[in-house]
């Protein structure tokens, strides 16, 4: 395993959409063990392909349950609404309310190609949204709430 460079908000990279990933061989073992590795070392809760360079279509992510893999993952469900504080590695020190679904039911493939569905509400909602966004090249910075509650309502 290895560290790979998350790229910042100025990498017009980020503004690209990712490729379907075909091939599931060592090479995307390897990216997703890296990009797993680099997100706990930057504490950060998820992380895209196109973040350390890569076009692909691939996610990691842990909200504190857990690691979770996703390989050309898609929303399928969306219900409700939620407002919270959102950022991203590679948009250090920002920090912006967001409006979100409040839960949202996502199918993805894991690293050998079998297809999985995940359900996540809250932080998990917000995660999977903001990470596959990162793949067709949307940023939070995109979706910042622009009538955001005054700070103490927020608790
Ligand atoms: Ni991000």
């Amino acid at each position: 395993m290895a560290l790979r460079k998350v790229v910042t908000k100025e990498d017009p990279i980020l503004r690209k959409k990712s490729r379907k990933v075909e091939k599931f061989d060592e090479k995307l073992a390897t990216l997703l063990d890296d990009m797993a590795e680099t997100m706990y070392a930057a504490d950060g809760v998820g992380l895209a392909g196109v973040q350390v360079g890569m076009l692909r279509r691939v996610v990691v992510m842990d909200v504190g349950d857990g690691l979770i893999e996703l390989v050309n993952p898609e929303i399928t469900e969306e219900e409700g609404e939620q407002f919270a504080e959102e950022g991203c590695l590679s948009i250090p020190g920002e920090y912006y309310e967001t409006i979100r679904p409040a839960t949202v039911k996502v199918k993805a493939q894991d690293r050998n190609g079998q297809w999985c569905v995940y359900k996540g509400e809250g932080l998990k909602a917000r995660c999977f949204c903001h990470e596959i966004d990162h793949l067709d090249g949307v940023l939070f910075i995109d979706k910042k709430n622009p009538n955001p509650k005054p700070k103490e309502e927020n608790e």
